[in-house]
């Protein structure tokens, strides 16, 4: 894709349709009237304001990523472009944040068989994104790939992440035993610049290196070496992606909320919130976004999962977010969304315009109830499909919203992601939590240290020791 004239980029627009919300559709005890919007208008202004204000410092690094990397774009592209010349097989290993953006991006971006086109046709390396230790898993990997037309990039900023630097250890030591000092040569790292030990193992093992700025925390890292890099080794324009991003940026710091889709959104999740829906729904109706609503329930739930507000009070913030697929989820979890508890909000994600169509074809004459399908196209059915859901939702007095893009591609993928982190960063300041922080991940992390004897967990292993045993009495 070439550069985009303001007229495509303005045809590319996402749209969000959130007449569901309101009250007209879903009725009074439900639905929101425009004296709601308004009188929590205040409030969305002033998450606006620290959100805009704090643009690029801090953890808000994230903002400026469209814009400055001009640099590392380059080098990405260029080490890229001899990667996918000598390779075969590309890996990830990282995990959260290092690992859902790529696969997000590698889903809606590329075939949806990408690894399983012969060379000629792919184009590109198979990507594999390795985010678990389940040794099964490792084994498989291992018994499948010829290493000699593999590269790896381990990703992870903190340089410390259990899963990721075993990952690491496990496939160093094969390259070492099998290539000797070229092994460097099959092994890439994403991390942090200045803290961690992956820095120091790469230059030590002289590695290339890419970094993750600062303040960019892993769930917002996709738009910067940990997403792109993977990205164009697919053969995607990672230039077009972040000037999507930055068209987005420009929507989503509109002061008039009417006009910002990521303003909005908050804030009509933030009333809901208070209204006691507790669960977010992520349902896009295309396979090629399968996987966002994956990276979506990471943001979402990592970043706005808090127990204390920034005045250090108990909050226990939040939804938890589900993701689902449509239509597939439609004969799963739909029956739930409409008759269960008034707890949820529903997020359909719409395509207009699907990049390939399949008619279905003329027969069963005999039998008008399967004819009554022929010669429409699988992109109309699923289409009239969301329609119909969220036509019974609406009727059944349940929030739902929906997110217009015209079609799937770099630039509107890297608008759908930057609206969503935006809309993420609105509804932080909106709770009056801290949005990229994550303790309770940090928790975690920290008692497999000590569980494995790592130096430095000392309190933490006996903290664990202490902790109550289980019961014999309680298995059955
Ligand atoms: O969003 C986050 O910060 C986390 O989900 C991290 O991405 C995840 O824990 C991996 O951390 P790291 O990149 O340090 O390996």
């Amino acid at each position: 894709m070439a550069k985009l004239t303001s007229q495509q980029k303005k045809d590319l627009r996402l749209k969000m349709d959130y007449n569901n919300m309101m009250s007209e559709f879903v009725g009074e005890k439900e639905g929101f009237t425009a004296k709601d919007i308004k009188d929590n208008l205040p409030l969305a202004n002033s998450a606006y304001k620290i959100v805009q204000e704090n643009r690029g410092k801090g953890m808000m690094g994230w903002m400026d990523l469209p814009y400055n990397q001009k640099e590392v774009v380059e080098d990405i592209i260029a080490t890229a472009k001899d990667i996918r010349k000598k390779c075969d097989n590309f890996v990830v290993f990282g995990i959260g944040g290092s690992a859902l953006g790529p696969t997000a991006v590698f889903q809606a971006l590329c075939h949806l068989r990408h690894n399983e086109l012969p060379r000629k046709l792919r184009k590109a390396p198979k990507l594999y994104v390795e985010d678990n230790v389940d040794p099964e898993r490792m084994a498989s990997l291992l018994g499948t790939l010829d290493l000699n037309k593999t590269i790896f990039n381990v990703v992870t900023k903190s340089g410390a992440t259990s899963e990721t630097m075993s990952q690491y250890l496990i496939v160093m030591d094969i390259l070492k035993k099998k290539f000797g000092e070229k092994a460097k040569d099959h092994m890439i790292a994403t991390t942090s610049k200045n803290r961690g030990n992956l820095i120091k193992i790469a230059k030590e093992e002289g590695l290339k290196t890419f970094y993750i700025p600062d303040g960019v925390g892993g769930r917002f890292s996709e738009l910067c070496p940990v997403g792109l890099l993977p990205a164009a080794v697919l053969g995607i324009d990672i230039k077009v992606m972040l000037s999507g991003a930055a068209y987005m940026d420009k929507i989503c710091s509109d002061k008039k909320i009417t006009k910002n889709p990521a303003l909005m959104s908050a804030l009509l999740e933030y009333m809901s919130m208070k209204r006691g829906k507790n669960i977010s729904v992520m349902m896009p109706y295309a396979d090629s976004l399968k996987y966002v609503a994956d990276w979506y329930c990471q943001l979402w739930g990592e970043s706005l999962g808090k127990a204390v507000n920034k005045n250090g009070e108990t909050v226990y913030a939040g939804q938890t977010p589900v993701k689902a697929l449509g239509v597939t989820d439609q004969h799963s979890q739909i029956q739930l969304y409409r008759e269960g508890g008034f707890d949820k909000v529903i997020t359909f994600i719409a395509v207009e315009k699907f990049r390939a169509d399949v008619t279905i074809s003329e027969g069963c004459e005999q039998f008008p109830d399967v004819n009554f399908l022929c010669n429409h196209t699988l992109g109309e059915l699923i289409n009239t499909e969301r329609k119909a859901t969220e036509y019974a939702l609406t009727t059944a007095n349940r929030l739902n919203y929906t997110i217009i893009m015209p079609e799937v591609n770099a630039f509107t993928i890297g608008e759908l992601l930057y609206m969503f982190e935006m809309e993420t960063a609105y509804v932080g300041e909106l709770l009056n939590i801290d949005t990229y922080n994550q303790p309770g991940v940090e928790g975690g992390k920290n008692a497999t240290y000590a569980l494995f004897g790592r130096r430095g967990y000392e309190n933490v292993k006996e903290e664990i020791d202490n902790a109550p045993r289980k019961k014999s009495e309680y298995f059955c």
